[in-house]
């Protein structure tokens, strides 16, 4: 499948089959988890977890009833390091899409499971943490009430529009689609990225070549979560950025490169892309 077709096919499923995934996409899940990319050096690992055998069937996981019927998950552990969460963001989502690409269905689960209970089948190391896991298995025909409901509350199959998300020299200035030439498709996939209750808060700012990628934080969001989901976020917008700008043979690299334009008080620079 092209990059394109994957992340317009991804979508976050709550409600699945009663059934293991095939042996044969446990065995390439776990290939590829065992290679994945990530852009910091700092050491991140993946899990396949087999909910029953690992004693995680329904309460113990703690999913309270909003994921159904998985029998899979995939747990992403990670040294904690600085830029931690952007790294498991960005490594995590090309899991997630590779999943898609074998028709396999996902959701990333940063709140809503008992980390305590999945910590333990998984032995972490002392400087190890447990940010997120997903569900991965075959969606059913219809969605349970809560799902549709989480659907519903998200506005999941809603995104910001361009001129919320992208800018020109400065944050409030949009980029005019016409402006971003061969990155109008790149930022057409990142606006498609799935983010934690959907506040999608990447805001990127184009100066001359450069992206500045900037974190726009919903306020209240950090103090009711263990994690910063918001940084998980940019590192999903990051891996949608590289993966669809690589697949349109355009090549560049992240770095430091603060531009100091001004911010508004819950707005922060976060990294750049230099062609
Ligand atoms: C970092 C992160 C954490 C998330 N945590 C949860 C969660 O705890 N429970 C849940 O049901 N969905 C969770 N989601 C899924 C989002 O609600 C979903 O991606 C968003 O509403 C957009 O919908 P879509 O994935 O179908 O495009 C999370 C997504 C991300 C990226």
């Amino acid at each position: 499948m092209d990059i394109k077709e994957v992340i317009t096919t991804r979508k976050s499923t709550r409600t699945y089959r009663d059934e293991a995934i095939t042996a044969d996409a446990r065995e390439n899940l776990e290939a590829y988890m065992a290679q994945v990319t990530s852009p910091f050096d700092i050491k991140t690992r993946f899990a396949l977890i087999d909910a029953e055998r690992a004693g995680l069937q329904g309460e113990r996981l703690g999913t309270y009833g909003v994921i159904t019927g998985a029998k899979n998950y995939i747990a992403a552990i990670t040294e904690k390091a600085e830029r931690y969460e952007e790294n498991l963001g960005y490594a995590f989502e090309q899991i997630i899409l590779y999943a898609t690409s074998l028709g396999l269905d996902t959701c990333w689960l940063g709140g809503t499971f008992q980390r305590a209970a999945v910590a333990r089948v998984l032995d972490l190391k002392d400087n190890e943490v447990l940010p997120i896991i997903s569900p991965v298995g075959y969606a059913k025909d219809s969605r349970s009430l809560i799902d549709s409901l989480f659907v519903k509350i998200s506005s999941s199959y809603n995104r910001k529009d361009w001129s919320e998300l992208f800018f020109e020299d400065r944050l409030g200035n949009p980029l005019e689609k016409g402006r971003a030439g061969h990155y109008a498709e790149v930022l057409d996939m990142v606006r498609l990225a799935p983010s934690a209750s959907n506040k999608q808060p990447w805001r990127i700012v184009k100066c001359g070549d450069m992206f500045h990628f900037y974190l726009c934080r919903t306020p209240w969001y950090r103090r009711i979560l263990r994690f910063d989901l918001q940084r998980l976020d940019m590192g999903i917008a990051m891996c949608h950025f590289d993966l669809m700008a690589h697949a349109r043979g355009l090549t560049g690299k992240w770095v430091d490169k603060n531009p100091g334009l001004p911010t508004d008080k819950h707005t922060q620079y976060l990294i750049t892309y230099a062609p």
